[in-house]
């Protein structure tokens, strides 16, 4: 038991009461057992999270940009307030966090915390480089017996992933040979945005950059509303991986989920002329997977900003599907969105005799409230969440790796045991990004 858990445990035994440490097996509404809660980021997408941890003890709130803090606190009364999550990680009491900062902060917050044995629940993407998504997973792979982890890739509970995962599985398509992933989003950015002066007062500019390389304020990053102004910065490389940290996480997990993937053994990509400031709107990236225990070798493909795979029928018209996966099999393919799906059976033998759809009872289980799962599992780490940091680890691992392929303009080949490209020593340059100096990965 840790200290600040065995000095609540004592303090309770004293008052006839019983507090249990998170991670006890106190049934999960057992009274008392509330988390203590830092949420970090806690204006845009941090608003979303509000209602769900009302339920918990938000204990500590850190915000760059103390303008935001006041409201929050009207929330979170009894937080500590913070600019800097270095410090805040550090409150005694924690035992989880809530990560909704910018990207380029969520493997070091999430890799620091897991440090410090705290539940960690990360707004997507987890990572922005091959790296960074490695160490994440590998930190938590050690402790996931005792610490719960979610990736808000809150989409995940449409009841639409888990009818795609049964019908792939049971066969409707036959044979899975492909899965394709798009995304049509295309805000195109020229590079990063030059010197407009100082940051307003209480606008911790610096912090905000962390570990990325210095680049001047422009207030222009920060011009977006609740919630979409990750839209004004995830773009550039420095700050993010463009769509596929963007709804490249949501839509390549609806894919992801129906077809069981890991790691993949190749990436090759291609699209609109590289720029060393922004990440490409236009790219296609195509990934070599193995067989795993219920299909064969699969080819996954992700495209982006207008690129497209080719529709099954001159009837279906993919383009007016904004975010969509399809999986080709041996009789058809099947066509999707977050909410919806068809099949097209073909060919002589496709007659749908061989697919019988499930019976009520054999139904997969809702994920129910996705935020929520993840509180159940902070209080009974015997429980699962979707999105863990496994699963979603090895998403975005090969999303990035498509953007180092984009980079190399070559088919590279990948060992994902050990995280090295093994035909392209320049590849493997671009595995990690470079950090500022006095900021650590895994600290
Ligand atoms: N799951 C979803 O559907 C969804 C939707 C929108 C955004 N997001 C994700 O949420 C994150 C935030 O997006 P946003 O649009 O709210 O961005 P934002 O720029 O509005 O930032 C959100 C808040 O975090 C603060 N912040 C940023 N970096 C910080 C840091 N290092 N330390 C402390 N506070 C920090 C900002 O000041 C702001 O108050 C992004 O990673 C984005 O991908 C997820």
């Amino acid at each position: 038991m840790r200290r600040r858990q065995f000095i609540k445990a004592v303090a309770a035994a004293g008052s006839g009461m019983l507090i249990l440490p998170s991670g006890a097996r106190a049934g999960k509404n057992a009274p008392g057992n509330k988390l203590n809660i830092a949420l970090i980021g806690v204006w845009g997408r941090g608003l979303a999270h509000y209602e769900s941890l009302g339920a918990e003890n938000v204990v500590a709130l850190c915000d760059v940009n103390e303008k935001r803090l006041p409201e929050a606190l009207k929330s979170f009364p009894k937080a500590k307030t913070y600019t800097d999550w270095r410090k805040c990680i550090e409150q005694k009491d924690l035992d989880a966090v809530v990560i909704c900062t910018a990207d380029h902060h969520h493997a070091f917050i999430a890799n620091w915390a897991l440090n410090r044995d705290l539940h960690v629940y990360c707004e997507k993407p987890l990572a922005i480089s091959v790296e960074e998504a490695r160490v994440v997973r590998a930190n938590w792979l050690k402790k996931k017996d005792k610490l719960a982890t979610q990736v808000g890739m809150q989409r995940h509970a449409m009841p639409n992933f888990n009818r795609l995962r049964e019908m792939l599985r049971d066969g409707v398509i036959g044979d899975l040979s492909a899965a394709y992933a798009w995304g049509n989003r295309q805000i195109r950015r020229k590079g990063y945005w030059p010197d407009s002066g100082q940051a307003p007062k209480g606008f911790h500019f610096d912090l905000w950059l962390g570990p990325s390389p210095a680049h001047p304020y422009n207030p222009a990053y920060f011009a977006g509303g609740p919630g979409m102004n990750c839209l004004e910065w995830n773009m550039f490389w420095d700050f993010g991986a463009g769509q596929i940290g963007d709804m490249g996480s949501h839509t390549m997990d609806l894919l992801w989920n129906a077809v069981d993937a890991s790691l993949p053994t190749s990436a090759e990509a291609k699209g609109e002329k590289y720029n060393p400031d922004v990440t490409p709107v236009e790219c296609e990236s195509h990934f070599e997977h193995p067989k795993n225990d219920w299909r064969g070798p699969i080819r996954i493909s992700w495209y982006q900003g207008g690129a497209m795979p080719p529709s099954p029928k001159p009837y279906i018209d993919l383009k007016r599907i904004d975010h969509g996966a399809m999986f080709k099999g041996s009789k058809g393919y099947v066509v999707a969105d977050f909410g919806s799906r068809i099949v097209l059976p073909f060919g002589d033998s496709s007659d749908l005799t061989y697919y019988k759809p499930r019976s009520q009872d054999n139904v997969l289980p809702p994920v129910g409230h996705f935020q929520k799962q993840w509180l159940d599992a902070c209080k009974n780490t015997s429980l699962k969440t979707a999105c863990d940091f496994e699963y979603s680890a090895n998403m975005i691992e090969q999303m990035l790796l498509g953007l180092v392929a984009y980079r190399v303009g070559k088919k590279i080949n990948y060992d994902g045991a050990t995280g090295q490209v093994t035909n392209c020593p320049e590849a493997n340059d671009l595995l990690a990004r470079k950090y500022r100096a006095g900021w650590t990965l895994n600290g």
